[in-house]
């Protein structure tokens, strides 16, 4: 894609700007880079140009250009003019790694969107345990996974709609591990890989490592965004997608089965394989229907599931439902990483799948308590954050009324919350008008944690007006 920005566009982006002009100029662009409305990378016009377009001097041009490039939007490169870039601040996650804490700190962590383990775990483990003695004189390795819970979960996908045999299943080390397997599988060095702009952090450093070069497509707040997809296929024509059609990570949308129709259509067209990722799929919390799996849309799609979000993350298990065509370069890649996963959890995970119902009920209770009382307590403290409410999932994604969402983060870390801020969401940078807030904390804790949100919001504020305009603007 092209990335020059041209210097009447620029002018009616930046519309209306304050004065002095330079540094109304400069703020206008920081903005729309920070919102990811000019995409990281993207060259601005040359000086002439929007000198030219917006009819002020040549110096004011040249002042707002240094200013940016000061506050670190902006590098200036020989031979390329300037080009957008956004600051390496804390809490801003430029290499897309969401580390999840031991929990044992004062801080209330909201970098981590999952639930604690379900009562009832440990007589899972205990009953995993009695059976364990049956598999020991075997080698312990099943590089596809134990038979027994591969056709639990062929008979889960069955059960939604989707005729699956266990040899099309493939258990993995967790979600993550699954979308490694498929990803190298599907990837090679120099692919383009369409994602989702939010999308799930680990999952961007994820296809960055197979050496892909990603693009990201920009979706609307509400998730929903089939169109932009859509178009981007067209434009890019990528070698495969990785999309969350269900309770989308941030956003939390939910696809309609109209839409998964329209986006298979447009994979087709432009030959992309898809991972899907179905972490979420289970966390349905408000009376919505879940349309039937995507792969039932598009049957080229490796699907990926993951026992931590329903479950627990401590088990470790996920797994691939893979398309026949597709299983000689999954299992070939599989091998490449990793030999199988842990006996003893998968047995724990059928266990848990045989009460399936009554856990999924508790949790979906407890999490739904736990999204109303977060989305209250921010409705009531910071009555100026747009905050939709998802109907499922793990998280709110928050707008916030000015792109500060790394400066926040710095903040909110001084009063012991910590926060991954919009940008760790980005394929390509922007996104600082966001925040996700995961509502897996206990509701109590969720409170004290956005009355601490507000303190941390209001001196981010002041501290950003009263501070000169330098590069730790955005610390
Ligand atoms: C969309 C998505 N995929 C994958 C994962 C990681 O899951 P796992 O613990 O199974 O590796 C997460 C965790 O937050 C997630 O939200």
């Amino acid at each position: 894609m092209d990335r020059s920005l041209s210097a009447a566009r620029a002018a009616t982006m930046l519309g209306v700007y304050t004065s002095p002009a330079y540094r109304g100029i400069a703020e206008g662009f920081r903005r729309l880079i920070a919102d990811g409305r000019i995409p990281v990378g993207s060259r601005l016009p040359s000086e002439r140009d929007l000198t030219a377009a917006l009819g002020v001097s040549r110096t004011t041009v040249t002042r707002a250009y240094s200013l940016l490039v000061e506050l670190a939007y902006a590098e200036a490169r020989q031979g390329s003019g300037t080009v957008a870039a956004l600051p390496a601040a804390r809490g801003h996650r430029g290499d897309h790694l969401l580390a999840p804490v031991d929990g044992t700190g004062a801080a209330l962590d909201l970098t981590c969107a999952a639930p604690t383990a379900p009562a009832g775990i440990a007589a899972a483990y205990e009953a995993a345990v009695a059976e364990l003695p049956s598999y020991l004189p075997g080698t312990g390795y099943y590089p596809s996974g134990l038979p027994a819970l591969r056709e639990a979960l062929a008979r889960r996908y069955t059960e939604r709609g989707l005729a699956t045999t266990p040899d099309q299943v493939v258990i993995t080390a967790g979600a993550l591990a699954g979308v490694a397997v498929a990803a190298r599988a599907l990837v090679s060095t120099g692919d383009r890989v369409l994602m989702e702009s939010p999308t799930y952090p680990n999952a961007i450093a994820t296809l960055q490592r197979t050496g892909a070069r990603l693009a990201g497509v920009d979706i609307d707040p509400s998730g929903c965004d089939v169109d932009s997809v859509i178009a981007a296929l067209r434009q890019v024509g990528p070698r495969a997608a990785y999309l969350i059609p269900d309770f989308h990570n941030p956003t939390g949308a939910l696809l309609s089965a109209e839409d998964r129709a329209r986006l298979a259509a447009g994979l087709r067209a432009a030959r992309t394989a898809a991972i899907v990722d179905e972490s979420l799929v289970d966390l349905v919390l408000d009376d919505v229907t879940v349309p039937a799996p995507f792969a039932s849309f598009a049957p080229d799609t490796i699907t990926v599931g993951s026992a931590s979000k329903p479950f627990w993350g401590g088990l470790r298990i996920g797994w691939l439902r893979v398309p026949e065509a597709r299983q000689a370069a999954v299992f070939a890649s599989r091998l490449s990483l990793d030999l199988g996963a842990p006996v003893l959890e998968q047995l724990v995970l059928l266990q848990l799948l045989s009460h399936a119902d009554e856990l999924l009920a508790v949790r979906r209770d407890g999490l739904r308590l736990a999204r109303n009382t977060l989305a209250d307590a921010l409705h009531r403290m910071l009555p100026q954050w747009r905050v939709p409410v998802p109907a499922g999932g793990l998280c709110l994604w928050v707008e916030l009324p000015e792109p500060m969402s790394s400066s926040l983060t710095a903040v909110a870390e001084r009063h012991d919350v910590l926060l991954a801020s919009g940008p760790s969401f980005a394929p390509e940078g922007g996104l600082e008008r966001y925040l996700r807030l995961p509502f897996t904390l206990p509701p109590d804790q969720l409170v004290e944690a956005v009355s601490r949100l507000r303190t941390a919001w209001e001196e981010t504020l002041t501290t950003t007006a009263s501070r000169p305009r330098t590069r730790t603007l955005v610390a």
